[in-house]
């Protein structure tokens, strides 16, 4: 929370006085998310009903949910007794006992639509009419998986970030029959939990992801003509990113990178077009995953510590000439970095017009504690700011034969005459 701004501060506190208490949380699910979800909010003084249909997956939660505040104890964060009623505070069960006196449910079930559907009706007849019902969902519409729910007034989204007790970020999605009384009682909620929330719109991808996918997108496109994907890691690296697009989308698994950015895409065609040569659709039916299966575009062997290790795959470069119909080409590091953040400030200057995030700051935010944007350069909105507007209506004009994710948006072509900048059009508070 240090480094906010007073206005963002004062937003938080706002929510605050609007929230109703969660004292008592259920979470469905024991999976990746439920199980994250359920210690962290059990870790910050909030008990949790946890609900799975499966015994072994309960286990496995609470077998998380100890090691976690077991490593809390051996940081000399948490005493051994503290961790003991944290523990305490965790109730695995099989049924929808206890519900009636739940204030909060996240549900992190599978991601399918007519399993959330199902849930959700289960839910409501179980909770108390102002239970504020959560979902974890990362890829679906919130309208939609509330659409036949009784008080869908108490339906938001909660989007935490894999791992979540040590991502920082949670996307709370307002969906167009979500209350603000809804909206303030889950940012009140996450801010309790020790997370930063931010709120944005239900539209595909909500925010993070979106802009992450014009990202990829930016990535795939020089690959197909004709870029060393190593040499672009390399280039996104240099300007400052912790890992590059490839290496990237290894850690977070192909397939589920590129079925996420799929769906996103089809949410914008005109500005993410199908790609014909796609990286990642090859690497998918070489049944290259990245570090889940040890192959994606590096290739992975454990050290001594059993973290994986990246290796050059000549295999890989052979394969990507498949989808490199004009061969192989040189591109400098400067035009590398230029089209990957271009692409990344358009497509955020779009969610800023659209009204999915209510400042910069915020956006910025969500991007520096989502996917690890460079920290020395504040995001995408304050690095866009640093060019200034004129220089990226300039680059705009440079790359927009590459496609319309280049075309300048009225913003950026406003602050380029005015001189302005981005966070004096889109401020905190406002
Ligand atoms: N894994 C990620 O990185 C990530 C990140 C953000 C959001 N999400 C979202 O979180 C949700 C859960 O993902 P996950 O990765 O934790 O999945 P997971 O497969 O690890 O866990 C899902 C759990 O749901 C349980 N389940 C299935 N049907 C149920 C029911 N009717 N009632 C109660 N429990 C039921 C399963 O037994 C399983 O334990 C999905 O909507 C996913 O899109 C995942």
């Amino acid at each position: 929370m240090s480094g906010l701004s007073a206005e963002l501060k004062q937003v938080f506190k706002e929510h605050g006085d609007k929230a109703r208490p969660v004292k008592q949380a259920a979470v469905l699910g024991a999976g990746i998310m439920g199980g994250g979800i359920t210690i962290t909010s059990a870790a910050h003084g909030v008990p949790v009903i946890m609900k799975d249909i499966a015994q072994e997956q309960l286990d496995l939660g609470m077998k998380t949910a100890t090691s976690q505040v077991n490593r809390l104890v051996k940081k000399e964060q948490m005493t051994q007794e503290q961790a003991n009623q944290v523990l305490a505070t965790i109730e695995p069960t099989l049924e929808y006992e206890g519900f009636d006196k739940v204030d909060g449910v996240i549900e992190a079930v599978v991601e399918n639509l007519g399993l959330k559907h199902k849930v959700l009706d289960q839910l409501e007849a179980v909770v108390r009419k102002d239970t504020l019902i959560a979902t974890n969902t990362s890829s679906l519409r919130i309208d939609d998986i509330g659409q036949h729910m009784k008080h869908p007034e108490r339906f938001v989204g909660m989007h935490f970030f894999n791992p979540v007790p040590v991502m920082p970020l949670v996307e709370i999605i307002q969906g167009t029959r979500t209350s603000d009384e809804s909206v303030s009682t889950a940012v009140t909620w996450a801010l309790k939990m020790g997370k930063t929330p931010i709120v944005v719109q239900d539209c595909p991808g909500f925010l993070v992801n979106r802009i992450l996918t014009a990202y990829t997108r930016a990535f795939l496109q020089l690959i197909e003509e004709g870029a060393d994907f190593e040499h672009v890691d390399k280039s996104m690296e240099a300007f400052g990113w912790p890992m590059g697009p490839a290496y990237l989308e290894d850690v977070i698994g192909i397939d589920t990178g590129s079925h996420v950015s799929d769906v996103i895409s089809a949410g914008y065609p005109e500005r993410m077009p199908h790609i014909e040569n796609d990286a990642f659709r090859l690497m998918k039916s070489k049944d290259r995953l990245g570090q889940k299966n040890g192959k994606g575009f590096y290739e992975y062997t454990p050290d001594d510590s059993g973290r994986p290790q990246k290796h050059s795959s000549a295999e890989v470069h052979e394969l990507l000439k498949a989808i490199q119909p004009n061969g192989q080409k040189d591109v400098s590091v400067e035009e590398i970095q230029q089209r990957m953040m271009l692409a990344m400030i358009t497509e955020a200057v779009h969610c800023l017009e659209d009204k999915v995030v209510n400042s910069a700051e915020e956006l910025d935010t969500a991007l520096l504690m989502g996917v690890g944007f460079p920290r020395d350069k504040g995001g995408a909105i304050r690095y866009a700011d640093s060019l200034g507007a004129k220089a990226i209506l300039e680059q705009c004009e440079q790359y927009r034969h590459l496609g319309t994710q280049y075309e300048p948006t009225a913003t950026i072509r406003k602050l380029a005459e005015t001189g302005g900048s981005f966070y004096d059009e889109f401020p905190a508070g406002n």
